[in-house]
């Protein structure tokens, strides 16, 4: 028999506040032009004082557990893609499972900047076609507003709050395709957010906040995302034209197109969001993927690309038969 891990259920989350490009240019020297064109993004969604990244994944994850029909003592494994964790420890995966009251099931954090709900993908896919789980909920939950200097206009332009869910089950018949992951420890410099609690006495007295070379980001992750684009359609022996949708992380417009030149697909066959969310790191792709499967973009039967690059450098793509 074999198994694949087939999306049965998907929810997404986005916190009520909208903060524009208007009410950024008034803290900091930019525009909203100036972000528009450079970016893509007009607004971004901000938590809530009482909101967390558990608190997110919540939402997101009791939407996709309603979508899949499933009575959430099936799950067996939870894992959660989080930059931004409500505590060191537990894990924000452990918090969710206390949030949706599963008592015998396996919770963790997966770790990988905005790559995150990809690597997540990728270990479930692993636990389900090994046979080592049926049920598994991925989750990717950030409070990115939390971790961004708003003094910083390379930074607190780009990021937003949210969370996006999939639920996986055991098929026999479609699913998950493949998934790919790469890490490059190399480019620490480029992209990181400290933890000074944490840091050596000589990175103690940095800022916990994004920091980041844009402009060298932005070329690696061009290049990167056009390799993964390769590596995924080679290893499926698939041609570019059999990809129904690209859902890509929604970093900048000017790299999403990037992607989808080299595919030559139109934008059309493209799920953006950051126009209204901006950069929700580990929670993006699964939130966009929520939301072309909500407003019936996404059928059943067609094949979806979904791709990531984040800090580390990480990157990575999950081509999925929905
Ligand atoms: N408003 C106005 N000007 C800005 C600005 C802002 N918010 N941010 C930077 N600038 C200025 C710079 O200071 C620079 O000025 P200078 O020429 O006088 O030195 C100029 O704009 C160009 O800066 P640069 O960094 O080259 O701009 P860019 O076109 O690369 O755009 C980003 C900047 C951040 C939008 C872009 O590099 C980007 O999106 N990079 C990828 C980031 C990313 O995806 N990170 C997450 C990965 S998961």
């Amino acid at each position: 028999m074999t198994r694949y891990a087939r999306v049965i259920g998907t929810g997404g989350y986005l916190p009520d506040e909208i903060r524009t490009n208007e009410q950024i240019s008034q803290t900091v020297d930019t525009s909203d032009s100036w972000i528009i064109e450079r970016t893509g993004i007009k607004s971004r969604r901000i938590a809530g004082p009482d909101e967390t990244a558990s608190s997110m994944a919540e939402i997101a994850a009791r939407q996709a557990i309603e979508a899949a029909g499933c009575d959430p003592e099936q799950i067996d494994l939870i894992i959660v893609a989080t930059g931004t964790p409500d505590r060191v420890y537990p894990s924000t995966g452990c918090l969710l499972q206390q949030r949706l009251g599963i008592k015998d099931c396996v919770s963790f954090d997966v770790q990988a900047a905005c790559s995150g709900s990809i690597f997540a993908l990728n270990i479930a896919d692993q636990y389900i076609k090994s046979g080592a789980a049926k049920t598994i909920l991925v989750v990717g939950t950030e409070i990115c507003s939390r971790i961004v200097d708003w003094t910083d206009r390379g930074t607190c332009i780009l990021f937003g709050d949210g969370a996006g869910a999939v639920l996986l089950g055991l098929s026999e018949e479609t699913g998950i395709l493949s998934t790919h992951i790469h890490s490059d420890g190399e480019y620490e410099d480029l992209l990181y957010c400290p933890n000074p609690q944490a840091a050596s006495e000589s990175n103690k007295h940095e800022s916990a906040f994004i920091s980041m070379r844009g402009n060298e980001v932005f070329k690696v992750a061009v290049n990167t995302l056009g390799r993964i684009v390769d590596e995924t359609l080679e290893a499926n022996n698939m041609d570019k034209e059999a990809i129904d949708w690209l859902v890509p992380h929604q970093a900048n417009i000017r790299i999403i197109a990037a992607t989808a030149k080299k595919l030559k697909m139109s934008m059309d066959q493209v799920v953006v969001t950051l126009e209204n969310q901006g950069n929700t790191s580990s929670a993006s792709v699964l939130l966009a993927f929520n939301e072309a499967i909500r407003d019936g973009r996404i059928q059943r039967g067609q094949v979806v690309l979904l791709e990531a690059f984040g800090a580390g450098f990480t990157w990575g793509s999950a081509l999925i038969k929905y």
